[in-house]
């Protein structure tokens, strides 16, 4: 079985967007802890309603409330993307002990290298397909037709956190929070780093090559 990968970057350093080709064309299976929210949101959940204002201002949702919706994830064989998880330290020693407990392997750690401006310019011009979690950008990665779906021929969206005052909170709050990340993989020797600001396929060729799956292409 191929290892659990946490792919770990800044909001807008493309970990969505990388962990859809991925699962597509390997058959990993993606936990994206945004997308679990916005679904349990969407659906009025009683963690959706818990979620939701956090998400609004861009700060992160509690720890204990995102570790126990990622342990309901943690079923099936199959080796595991996660995205967007973990973002805090505590999440990362739980990820550790749920995925030991299950007898699998610790995860290793690909980390998106990405400044600052390129982040905000890609999360202004995001269009997202709120059933797939597909994710567009009007100018680097444009749908056929504005405002719609390739794939299903649904209504792509703006994400409500996809705002400036927003982006610059969830920009702040990676800085704070999530990239103490880094040096916790690192001390691990479970991490490898990525030049995201290059086009998508240069970005999923890096990151095929960093799990050793390039030679399956
Ligand atoms: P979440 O949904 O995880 O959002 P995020 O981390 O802010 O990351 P994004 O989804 O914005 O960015 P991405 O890296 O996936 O980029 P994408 O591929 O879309 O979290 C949302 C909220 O939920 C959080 O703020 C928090 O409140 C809560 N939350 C979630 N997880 C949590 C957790 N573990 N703990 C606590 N709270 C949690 O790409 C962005 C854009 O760039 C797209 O338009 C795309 O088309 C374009 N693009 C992508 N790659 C490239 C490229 N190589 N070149 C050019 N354009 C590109
Ligand atoms: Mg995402």
């Amino acid at each position: 079985m191929a290892l659990d990968i946490v792919l770990l970057g800044a909001p807008g350093a493309g970990k969505g967007t990388q962990a859809q080709l991925l699962c597509k064309q390997f058959g990993y299976r993606q936990i994206s802890t945004g997308d679990l929210l916005r679904d349990n949101s969407a659906r009025g959940t009683e963690l959706g309603v818990a979620a939701e204002d956090f998400m609004k201002r861009g700060a992160l949702v509690p720890d204990d409330l995102i570790i126990k919706m990622v342990e309901g994830e943690l079923h099936g064989d199959e080796a595991v993307l996660f995205d967007g998880f973990p973002r805090t330290v505590a999440q990362a020693q739980a990820l550790d002990a749920a995925l030991d407990a299950r007898g699998r392997g610790l995860p290793e750690a690909v980390f998106f290298q990405i400044d600052r401006p390129l982040l905000e310019e890609r999360l202004l011009g995001r269009w997202t397909n709120p059933r797939t979690g597909r994710v567009y950008h009007e100018r680097f990665n444009p749908p056929r037709r504005p405002g719609i779906d390739d794939e299903d021929g649904g209504p792509l969206i703006q994400r409500e956190d996809d705002k400036p005052e927003t982006i610059k909170r969830r920009l702040d709050v990676f800085e704070a929070q999530t990239l103490p990340l880094v040096e916790y993989y690192d001390h691990a020797h479970r991490l490898a780093a990525i030049d995201a600001t290059r086009s998508v396929d240069e970005v999923a060729h890096a990151l095929l090559h960093v799990i050793g799956m390039e030679h399956a292409h």
